[in-house]
Order: structure tokens, then sequence, then C-alpha cells
């Protein structure tokens, strides 16, 4: 059976640099159901951040998902390192090469539940014969790189055209980037069920985690 309740996955992009383990278990402990890695590589996108030795530094600190978002090109080189750091989700950008199906099958090969994520410019049509070979579409509400960007115009119409195409078949649907407690609503909505937030969640600092996430969660199911 489909799961479609609402999750909420934290992208330690806004957490403390200096402290990434704690920063994950206090966010956990606050109520998230994910959490959220972006990996870049300062090349698919400007930003550079985490690599695969990051993910199994954090991953004794993560009880639950680690969902690792791959803002890489070529991705496939890396697939492996990123499973053995205990990824659970992977998720891949259809821009990032011609070959999105056979990275895909990859991920799922090294043990893990595969994703493919769009960019805002990017059209749905590109989801179209990759749908029945996903776990996840992560629908990037935000041009990929930086935490603590306003969501773009039309992106919950975008959400609603993708849920058109992903009918019945067990596909979450993410959202990632400046998803706060006043577009939640809209998103899921849409369709959405998987809200990943970052600035949104991190503001306030660790007195204010679960007050941020029962906050958007609330939002959320309004
Ligand atoms: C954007 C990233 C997002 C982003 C979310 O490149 O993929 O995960 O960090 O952070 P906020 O919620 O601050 O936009
Ligand atoms: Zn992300």
């Amino acid at each position: 059976m489909t799961d479609r309740t609402i999750k909420i996955a934290v992208s330690i992009l806004a957490a403390d640099f200096a402290r990434f383990g704690e920063e994950c278990a206090a966010m956990e402990a606050a109520g998230a159901d994910w959490i959220h890695v972006d990996v870049m590589d300062g090349h698919f996108v400007s930003n550079l951040t985490f690599g695969s030795a990051l993910c199994a530094a954090v991953r004794p600190h993560i009880r639950g998902v680690m969902d690792v978002h791959m803002m890489i090109a070529p991705v496939d080189p890396h697939i492996d390192a990123f499973a053995r750091a205990g990824a659970t989700n992977m998720t891949v950008h259809v821009e990032a090469g011609s070959h999105a199906h056979r990275t895909l099958q990859a991920i799922k090969a090294a043990g893990c539940r595969a994703g493919v994520a769009i960019n805002p410019g990017t059209g749905i049509e590109a989801l179209r014969w990759l749908i029945d070979s996903v776990d996840v579409v992560c629908v990037l509400t935000v041009n990929p790189g930086f935490s603590g960007q306003k969501m773009l115009p039309g992106m919950v119409d975008k959400v609603r055209a993708i849920r058109g195409m992903t009918g019945d078949r067990p596909v979450a649907i993410e959202v990632d980037g400046g998803v706060s407690v006043e577009n939640a609503a809209a998103l899921v909505a849409a369709g959405a069920d998987v809200l990943v937030a970052g600035a949104a969640l991190f503001k306030g600092g660790a007195a204010a985690y679960a007050a941020n996430i029962r906050a958007l969660r609330e939002a959320a199911l309004a």
C-alpha cells in the first residue's frame, strides 16, 4: 500500500557545519522523519558540500532514513560509495547525464531506494519514462545550490501535474527548496508528501527545532 503520510525531511545544508552528528540526532529527536543530505560538486551546481565520507560519519547519528540528494555530474562513479555510507534513498537529477534510467537501476542494484530530481526549468515530460523505476520524485522548488531561497512561482502547479502523472504508483513526491509554513499546505494539497526544509527548521537554534517541525507539519495538514 502506498504510504501517503506527510514526511518532514530536514536539510542539513542549513545545519551548524561543525556539529553535523549532533544536529541530525537533535532533529530526529525533535520529530524529523528523514534527514536530507545535499551533495554538491561545484560543477553541476556552483556550491560544494558533502561527500560520501561525511555521509558515513553522520550515519550512526541518524536512526531513520538518510535521504541523499545528489547534485553532482557524473553521478554513476559515486553510487556505490554513497550506498556503503548508508544512504537509504539516493536521488539523482535528470539533467546530470544522458542515462538517468541506467543510473536509477544502478542505485537499486546498490540496495538503495531510487529517486529522480528535476530542476525548476525542466519539464515534467522528462519523468514520463522514468516514473515506473523510481520510489521518489524530487521537485526542486528553487534553483539548487543554496539553502534559504524563496520558493519559485508555478511550482505548486508543477507538483499537481506530476501527481497526475504518478497516478496510483507508489511514488513519493518530495518538494525541495524554500518550503515553509506559508506554502506547505498548497504543496501538500497539490500532491507533495515529503517536505524538505532547511532554513525554516534550523531557525532559532536547537531549542526551536521541535516547534519548527511541529509548525511545518501542522501547516502541511491544515
Ligand atoms: C537546494 C537544496 C535544498 C535546500 C533546502 O539546493 O537541494 O535541500 O537546502 O533548504 P531551504 O529549505 O533552506 O531552501
Ligand atoms: Zn536537496
